[in-house]
C-alpha cells in the first residue's frame, strides 16, 4: 500500500515514516522544506533500509500535488504538513491560515479528483483551549485561543463538512498532547531553527551546552510543584498511533477523532529531574514569570484510541528524556545542512 506522507520530512513526519515501513507500507512524502531538511529521510531510509519517495513540494500548489497523484496509485494521506508555531501564529495569523487551510483544501481537493478518500489529520490537543476539567476527553468543548489552534479547529470542520457531504471519506482527526524524545538509533529526531519554543528542545541545549539555562515559565500554577503539567508522549508511540489510525481509517471506519496522550501528567520541574538523570548532565534553570498563553494542567484521557485502535503508549519519561539526549549529543546541531 501506498501512503502519503504530506510535511514528511518533519518531526513527527519522519518518525511516522519509520514505523510505516517497518509495517510494510511504501511512503510518498510531499514536503516544501520550510522547517525541515531532506536529510531527515536519507537517514529514514537508512534505519529501515527502504526508499521513501521524496517530492519536495509546496502542497498549496495544486498542478505540483496532481502529478505526484498522477504518478503513483494512492492508498491513503497523513497529512501532517503545516506551521506549528503559536508565538509565530499571533504575529503572522493569515501567514498561518493561508498555509494550513489552503493546503488542507488543495490535498483534499486533489483526492477527490482521484477517489482517494482515506485522510488522517495532525490535529493538536490545543483545540482544547484551556481544559474545564483534566483528564480531557474527545467530547470537551473546543476553544483554541489562538491562530494556530483555531486553525486547527477550522480544518477539523472542513474535514468534519466534507464527510457529512459524502460519508464514503474516512478521516481521522488525531489530537496530540505534547510530543517528544527521538528515534532510538539516534539518527533521527526534533532540529527546531532558532531558539525553540518547546520546553524539550531548549532542555536538550541546554544539557549539550549550546545554551546557559532554562527559563521556567511560572512556579505559581495550582499544580503539586507549582510549574506547567503537561501530557508528554514519546514520538515513536505517536508514530505507532498513526499506524494504527491509518488502519482504522482503511478498514471503512468514516469520521472518528481520537486523543493520542499518555494520560498521566508530568510537571517542569518534573522534567528537568527526568532530563538530568537519563543525561547525567545538571539543567541550569531559573523561575521566570508566567508565559501569555500557558495553562497550568492539561494532559489526556486516551482510552478512546485504547479502545477502538487497541493502542497505547507504551514508553515512559525516563525513556523519552533517554532518546531524546541520544538524538541532541549525536546531533549537537541538529541535521547537517
Ligand atoms: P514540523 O514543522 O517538523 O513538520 C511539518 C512539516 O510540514 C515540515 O517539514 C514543513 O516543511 C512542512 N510544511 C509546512 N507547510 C507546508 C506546505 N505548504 N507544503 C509542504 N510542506 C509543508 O512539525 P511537527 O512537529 O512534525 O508537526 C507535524 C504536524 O503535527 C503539524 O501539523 C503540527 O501542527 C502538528 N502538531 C505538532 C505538535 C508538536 O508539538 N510537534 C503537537 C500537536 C500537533
Ligand atoms: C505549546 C503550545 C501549544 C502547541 C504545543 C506544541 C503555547 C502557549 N502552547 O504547548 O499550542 O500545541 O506547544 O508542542 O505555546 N516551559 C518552560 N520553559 C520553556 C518552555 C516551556 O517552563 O522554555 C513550560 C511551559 O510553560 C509549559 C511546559 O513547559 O508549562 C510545556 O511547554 P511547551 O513545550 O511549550 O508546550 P505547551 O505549552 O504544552
Amino acid at each position: 500500500m501506498n501512503i502519503l506522507l504530506t510535511g514528511g520530512a518533519g518531526y513527527i513526519g519522519s518518525h511516522t515514516c519509520v514505523a510505516l515501513q517497518e509495517q510494510g507500507y511504501s511512503v510518498i512524502v510531499i514536503d516544501n522544506l520550510c522547517n525541515s531538511r531532506a536529510v531527515s529521510l536519507s537517514r529514514v531510509e537508512e534505519i529501515t533500509g527502504r526508499p521513501v519517495i521524496f517530492y519536495p513540494l509546496d502542497l498549496c500548489g495544486r498542478e505540483g500535488v496532481r502529478s505526484v497523484f498522477k504518478r503513483h496509485h494512492i492508498d491513503a494521506a497523513v497529512h501532517f504538513a503545516g506551521l506549528k508555531s503559536v508565538a509565530e501564529s499571533v504575529e503572522k495569523p493569515l501567514t498561518y491560515y493561508q498555509n494550513n487551510i489552503d493546503a488542507t483544501l488543495t490535498l483534499c481537493e486533489v483526492m477527490k479528483e482521484h477517489g482517494v478518500k482515506n485522510f488522517v489529520f495532525s490535529s493538536s490537543a490545543t483545540v482544547y483551549g484551556n481544559p474545564e476539567t483534566v483528564p480531557i476527553k474527545e467530547g470537551a468543548p473546543l476553544a483554541p485561543f489562538n491562530p494556530y489552534g483555531r486553525s486547527k479547529r477550522f480544518i477539523e470542520e472542513i474535514l468534519t463538512d466534507l464527510h457529512q457531504s459524502d460519508s464514503s471519506w474516512n478521516i481521522a482527526l488525531l489530537r496530540y498532547f505534547n510530543p517528544m524524545g527521538a528515534h532510538p538509533s539516534g539518527r533521527i529526531g526534533e532540529d527546531p531553527s532558532g531558539v525553540p519554543n518547546n520546553l524539550m528542545p531548549y532542555i536538550s541545549q541546554v544539557a549539550v551546552g549550546k545554551r546557559p539555562e532554562l527559563l521556567v515559565y511560572g512556579d505559581d500554577y495550582p499544580t503539586p510543584d507549582g510549574t506547567g503539567v503537561r501530557d508528554y508522549i514519546h514520538v515513536m508511540d505517536l508514530a505507532e498511533g498513526h499506524v494504527r489510525g491509518l488502519e482504522k481509517t482503511m478498514s471503512g471506519a468514516g469520521l472518528t477523532t481520537y486523543n493520542l496522550g499518555t494520560g498521566k501528567g508530568c510537571s517542569v520541574k518534573e522534567m528537568i529531574a527526568a532530563f538530568e538523570k537519563a543525561s547525567g548532565r545538571r539543567i541550569p534553570f531559573k523561575i521566570a514569570g508566567r508565559r501569555p498563553g500557558d495553562v497550568p494542567a492539561y494532559y489526556a484521557d486516551p482510552s478512546l484510541a485504547e479502545k477502538e485502535l487497541g493502542w497505547r503508549a507504551r514508553r515512559g519519561i525516563h525513556e523519552m528524556c533517554a532518546d531524546a539526549w541520544r538524538w541532541q549529543s549525536m546531533n549537537p546541531d541538529g541535521y547537517p545542512s
